[in-house]
């Protein structure tokens, strides 16, 4: 039994006493302590790989900051790396692929990966964790999209443009299916496995959405998408959040999911406009407005909920949390979205 099931319930669109919040990237160099930790280690892989240490990072912002929900300390290359990919996470510089795909046999040599063999070490953090939380908040399983873990496994390291991965989508996009295909299969069952292991909710990160035009996004990006929601149990709710995506939304109202994330270009209003009431929407204050004063912090995130209004809304950043992001403004955005919306539920503001 959860203690705090504010966040389910916002996402299955029953009535909650206030805006549930929480931060993407809330685990991590934002915290002092996350810091302290990872400095005594070999490095980020380290941290990822060892259960008790995941799960430690994981539970840190929920005492820290008094989150409504903690996502799992992990990332969404473990997938490749389980289909057959190494990845390393190069200090200061970001992930980075030795061996990248771009034949026909580097895709045969992918493996569908099996989640208990490959990425024990995701669901034993998981049940951990679960053990250690003790029913306090729910906790967020994720996985990438399938574009966007095709768009790694491709490149190699981070891009502004991913132009060798999008070239694929021109030049060989039977091929990319076949890759989608396999990230999809071995995706599926992992996030059944998540939830298994005591994920309460799932979240599917397409950070690279924004860079396909539409009619790619729908070809390469979104059916597999709605794959993997339609493979979900029933009950547990997925969150779909494809930054920069503000094109394919109305195409998400008809997915399997609850909750829709939106970046901070996209305007609530707008979205409600165009697909109503069914979803619950999480989201989307700019990151850089946590660079402000305390005052800005609070006008700005008045500013957001009035937009996003009382019910079906998850607060949360438009991306994830920038490492050299003050805690305290961290802690004035979190408490401003429990006081605000608590008050504007009363009808006293
Ligand atoms: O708190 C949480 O959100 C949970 C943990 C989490 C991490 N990565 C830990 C992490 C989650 C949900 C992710 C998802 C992830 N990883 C995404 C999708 C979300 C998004 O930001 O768009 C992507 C694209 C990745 C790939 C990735 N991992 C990159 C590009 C980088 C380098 C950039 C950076 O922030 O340093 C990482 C590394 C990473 N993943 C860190 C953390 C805490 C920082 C590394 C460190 O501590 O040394």
């Amino acid at each position: 039994m959860l203690k705090n099931d504010l966040l389910l319930r916002a996402a299955r669109g029953e009535e909650t006493e206030r805006t549930p919040v929480w931060l993407m990237r809330q685990a991590g160099r934002i915290l002092p302590e996350y810091r302290a930790l990872r400095g005594r280690l070999s490095g980020f892989k380290e941290l990822v790989e060892t259960p008790e240490l995941a799960a430690e990072v994981t539970i840190q912002p929920v005492d820290a900051l008094d989150v409504d929900a903690a996502i799992i300390f992990s990332d969404i290359l473990v997938v490749p790396e389980a289909m057959g990919l190494t990845y390393e996470m190069v200090e200061a510089r970001g992930p980075l692929f030795p061996e990248t795909i771009k034949t026909a046999q580097d895709v045969a040599r992918m493996r569908v990966a099996d989640p208990e063999e490959h990425l024990g070490y995701v669901l034993e953090a998981i049940r951990v964790t679960k053990r250690a939380l003790n029913g306090r908040v729910p906790l967020i399983g994720f996985a990438g999209a399938p574009w966007t873990i095709l768009a790694y496994m491709v490149e190699g390291h981070g891009s502004k443009t991913f132009s060798k991965a999008r070239r694929m989508l021109y030049t060989n996009p039977a091929l990319a299916h076949e890759l989608l295909d396999k990230i999809t299969r071995t995706t599926i069952t992992y996030l059944q496995a998540q939830v298994e292991a005591g994920a309460n909710i799932v979240q599917v990160f397409d950070s690279w959405a924004g860079i396909l035009p539409p009619d790619h996004y729908r070809e390469f990006s979104a059916r597999y998408i709605a794959a993997i929601c339609d493979a979900m149990p029933e009950g547990v709710p997925v969150t779909v959040f494809a930054k920069g995506a503000w094109f394919a939304v109305s195409d998400f109202a008809h997915f399997n999911c609850r909750t829709i994330g939106l970046d901070w270009n996209e305007d609530p209003r707008l979205v409600r406009a165009a697909i109503g009431y069914d979803k619950t929407l999480q989201g989307n204050l700019d990151p850089c407005a946590l660079y402000g004063s305390r005052e800005q912090v609070q006008t700005a995130t008045i500013e957001m909920l009035r937009r996003f209004g009382p019910q079906r809304h998850i607060a949360n950043l438009g991306h994830g949390v920038y490492p050299d992001t003050d805690p305290d403004n961290v802690r004035v955005f979190i408490n401003t979205v429990k006081e605000f919306s608590t008050l504007a539920r009363q009808g006293a503001i």
